[in-house]
């Protein structure tokens, strides 16, 4: 980060500090990775060609990016918004991107973004602490997916307080939202050196193992083989960074807090469906459920409402799903396609078998303005 005017940042960071760490309290607490080795996906390539060239189409495949040469430059510069009675902007001026406020008498520089852009992207600025660790400012202003620029989510009551224009997180914390975002952070005397950062989620942040794995032409196995876990244990893997259930207090784990909507592994966890269809006796006959029973990793997410049903109705009805499930629409759906339910789970009570059952026991909730989560956490709602 540049600016003009250093001694009136760093009263600005003390301040969002302070706002920050009131916040934090609320947050569950992130797990990295401890297991991530460097291996490049091109190592990959070499023998599973299929799966390289889907991934590059995840949204796990872009979940950071530099701000230098970022594609998605023009979706910032030279915009403004107006949030609190507050007008904040951003400027282009070469590849660089700067973001200001009326009432703060400095500009700072973006860094990176974070996000694929499916959803929303935060801008950020990097700089160092009194010991030269990356403390990370998460700008009050995001893009989403509507188009639109506005408040980003965690940034509230803004016009409370001395002016900032972002929150300010600490080393350790900074550490964690690359610990989600990247796949190699390497830490040299304990600081992190973002300029050699791996980043988005590669194969092996996921398949750990995964040098020994490509150095024996696959002979010898990942260190994690997923059809192996548990269920629970799968979707905890996902929830490293998606958050786990066991993140929050039994007190927390209500329909009345909302923000639960935003992780989906603890909304699955405490589905009824999960519970008795994954449990040893009482799931007899039904498919093993997961994540992995309605996303692909590897791909961009489904929005065909029909794959989703399609699911349900498995379990809950009499139809075979086996029409409708994109099963052969590529090689790796194709691999990850699981055996057909052979007992039933009680059909809806309210609504016939052709209706879209995700429509009201998944549905969509909304953050803040142009964001919105689907909550994993089936049942029957009041
Ligand atoms: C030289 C060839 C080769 C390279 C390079 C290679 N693999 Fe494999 N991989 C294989 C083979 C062969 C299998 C099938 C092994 C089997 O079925 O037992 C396999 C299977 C897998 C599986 C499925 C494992 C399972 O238990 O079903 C995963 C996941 C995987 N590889 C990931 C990777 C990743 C990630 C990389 C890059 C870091 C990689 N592979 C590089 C040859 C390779
Ligand atoms: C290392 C961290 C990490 C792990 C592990 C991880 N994810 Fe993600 N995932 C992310 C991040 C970060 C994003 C946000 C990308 C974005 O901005 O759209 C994401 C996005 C997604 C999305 C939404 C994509 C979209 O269209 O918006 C799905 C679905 C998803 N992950 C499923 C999974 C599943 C299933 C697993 C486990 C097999 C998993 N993830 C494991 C970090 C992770
Ligand atoms: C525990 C892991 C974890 C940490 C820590 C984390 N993220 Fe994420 N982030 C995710 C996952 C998973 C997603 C996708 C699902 C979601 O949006 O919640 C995501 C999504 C996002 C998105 C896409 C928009 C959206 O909301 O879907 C942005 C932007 C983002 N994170 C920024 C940050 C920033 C900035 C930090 C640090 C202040 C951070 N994240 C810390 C895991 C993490
Ligand atoms: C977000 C976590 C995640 C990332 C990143 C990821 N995978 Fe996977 N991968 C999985 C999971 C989970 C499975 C098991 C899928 C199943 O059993 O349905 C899997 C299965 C596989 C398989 C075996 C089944 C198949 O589809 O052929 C291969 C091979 C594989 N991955 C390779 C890769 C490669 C290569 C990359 C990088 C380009 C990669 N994976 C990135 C989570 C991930
Ligand atoms: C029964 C099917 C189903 C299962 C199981 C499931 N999801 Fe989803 N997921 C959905 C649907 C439906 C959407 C919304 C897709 C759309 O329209 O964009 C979604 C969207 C998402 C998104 C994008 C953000 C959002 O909330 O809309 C993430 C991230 C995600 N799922 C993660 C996960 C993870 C992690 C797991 C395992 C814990 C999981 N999902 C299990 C159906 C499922
Ligand atoms: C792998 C099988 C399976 C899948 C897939 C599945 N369910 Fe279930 N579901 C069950 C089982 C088993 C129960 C528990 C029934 C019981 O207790 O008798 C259940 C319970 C329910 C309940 C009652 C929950 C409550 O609050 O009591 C609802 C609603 C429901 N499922 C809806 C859905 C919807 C909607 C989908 C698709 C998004 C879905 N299920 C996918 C097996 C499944
Ligand atoms: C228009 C909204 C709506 C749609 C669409 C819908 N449901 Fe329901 N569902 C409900 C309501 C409301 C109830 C609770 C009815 C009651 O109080 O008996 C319910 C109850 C259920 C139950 C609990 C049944 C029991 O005996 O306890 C299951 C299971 C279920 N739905 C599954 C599904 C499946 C599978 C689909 C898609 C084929 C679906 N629902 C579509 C609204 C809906």
């Amino acid at each position: 980060m540049k600016t003009a005017a250093l001694t009136f940042l760093a009263l600005g960071l003390i301040i969002a500090g302070a706002i920050w760490w009131s916040h934090a309290a609320t947050l569950p607490g992130p797990v990295v990775a401890a297991e991530t080795e460097l291996v490049k996906t091109q190592t990959c390539a070499e023998c599973h060609p299929g799966v390289v060239e889907d991934f590059a189409t995840a949204p796990h495949a872009r979940t950071l990016h530099r701000v230098a040469g970022s594609e998605w430059l023009d979706r910032f510069a030279g915009r403004s918004v107006e949030l609190e009675g507050r007008r904040f902007r951003f400027e282009s001026i070469g590849d660089e991107l700067w973001f200001a406020a009326d009432d703060v008498p400095f500009a700072i520089e973006v860094d990176w973004i974070f996000g694929s852009g499916q959803h929303a992207l935060t801008p950020v600025s990097i700089d160092p602490d009194l010991d030269g660790r990356p403390n990370l400012t998460q700008l009050h202003v995001s893009w989403f997916r509507d188009g639109s620029i506005g408040r980003t989510p965690g940034s509230d009551r803004i016009a409370d307080g001395p002016p900032t224009l972002g929150l300010h997180h600490d080393a350790a914390e900074t550490e964690r939202c690359f610990g989600c975002h990247a796949s190699w952070l390497p830490q040299p005397e304990g600081r992190m050196e973002l300029e050699h950062a791996v980043i988005n989620l590669d194969c092996s942040r996921c398949h750990p193992g995964a040098a020994r794995h490509a150095a024996s032409d696959g002979e010898l196995a990942l260190g994690v083989d997923w059809d192996q876990l548990s269920p629970l244990e799968s979707i905890n893997r996902c929830g490293e960074c998606h958050r786990r259930v066991d993140e929050f207090t039994p007190d927390e784990l209500t329909p009345a807090h909302t923000h639960l909507v935003r992780f989906a592994p603890v909304g699955l966890a405490l589905s009824p469906c999960f519970k008795v269809a994954n449990d040893p006796e009482q799931g007899e006959g039904f498919p093993r459920f997961d994540c992995l029973s309605c996303h692909d990793p590897h791909l961009p997410t489904r929005t065909a409402p029909e794959y989703f049903n399609a699911q349900c109705r498995q379990c809950h009805g009499d139809v075979s799903p086996a029409a409708i499930l994109d099963r052969v629409a590529s090689d790796s759906a194709a691999a990850h396609a699981r055996p057909l339910a052979s007992q039933r789970a009680a059909p809806c009570s309210a609504e016939p078998l052709d209706s879209s059952c995700i429509e009201c026991h998944m549905p969509k909730s909304q953050i803040v303005p142009g964001l919105s989560f689907t909550d994993h956490w089936i049942r029957v709602r009041e």
